[in-house]
């Protein structure tokens, strides 16, 4: 079986050719949707992450900034720097980049973001809105999942999602989304690393959700012939091999082949989370517009 590439850069680049009309209409009424990003500490990886999220604020004319933080700053300077940003009108997004050094409460910390500008959606208003199936702001990878699957024309319908892993960023809302009737209406199993005998439950799967940081651990034994394959996992390889840098949690060598459709890593999932903040901050400026 031909194994179709999910590519998340074309569907992402497509989905920004669509954005640009939703943002140009805001600055015509002097609305620049903006992105207050907060970055703590110099870890590599969210150092890039963030950079690539406001890089693609810039490119698209969008307001952002940047609040580069000391690793030792206390948990209440950076409750009060998130109640300014709460309060700035040029803001309509609040993005805390994740994990916070340790001596920092990541509850409290989400908990203090405004529920209208929390665009990554970890709120408990904003989970709690997804759980009784009238989002607000939906946690931007698995909105990105189902922009993707859409795009591609995947009827999700009736069918059977496994995903592994219930971190609040993926695993779980990916579960609660994929199950409204409105969004996939998918029979949904949820894995996590509690699961006894994790295969028998991602052989039965129609499409495979794998978010668990565990690199290429999926291989050819985990996947059902003609399922789907959503690779969220992206670990950097030290040193790389054969110039391999990046590799997701699916040993992907080992599934072409056998399954009908996979995302890369990279080029998967990730473009989707930077397109799906970009789709939620516009979304925040025109709910400030319509209100
Ligand atoms: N860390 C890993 N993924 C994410 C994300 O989507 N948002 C934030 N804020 N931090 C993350």
């Amino acid at each position: 079986m031909e194994t179709k590439i999910l590519s998340g850069i074309t569907v992402a680049n497509s989905f920004y050719n669509d954005v640009l009309s939703r943002i140009t209409h805001l600055q015509k009424h002097e609305l620049n949707p903006g992105l207050a990003a907060i970055l703590v500490g110099d870890d590599p990886a969210s150092k890039i992450y963030v950079q690539n999220k406001v890089r693609k604020f810039q490119s698209l004319g969008m307001h952002s900034k940047v609040y580069q933080l000391e690793s030792n700053i206390s948990e209440n300077e950076l409750l009060d720097i998130i109640e300014s940003i709460n309060k700035d009108p040029k803001f309509h997004g609040i993005l805390v980049q994740l994990p916070l050094p340790k001596h920092i409460d990541n509850q409290k910390v989400i908990y203090a973001i405004d529920p209208k500008k929390d665009v990554d959606g970890f709120h408990p208003e904003n989970i709690g809105l997804l759980s009784v199936g009238n989002p607000r702001f939906i946690p931007c990878t698995p909105k990105g999942i189902m922009h993707l699957i859409d795009f591609y024309q995947i009827d999700l319908s009736g069918k059977h999602m496994v995903v592994v892993g219930r971190s609040n960023i993926v695993g779980r809302p990916m579960s609660m989304l994929a199950s409204l009737k409105s969004f996939g209406n998918t029979t949904v199993t949820l894995c996590h690393s509690g699961t006894k005998d994790l295969s028998s439950f991602t052989k039965e799967a129609d499409i495979l959700v794998a978010a668990t940081g565990m690199p290429e651990y999926f291989d050819e034994s985990f996947v059902k012939a003609g399922s789907i394959v959503i690779d969220v996992g992206i670990t950097r390889l030290d040193p790389p091999r054969n110039d391999i840098y990046l590799v997701g949690d699916v040993n992907q060598d080992t599934v072409m082949g056998k399954v009908s459709a996979i995302t890369p890593v990279p080029g998967g999932v990730g473009p989707m989370t930077i397109a799906m903040l970009v789709e939620n901050t516009v979304l925040s400026a025109e709910m400030v517009l319509n209100s």
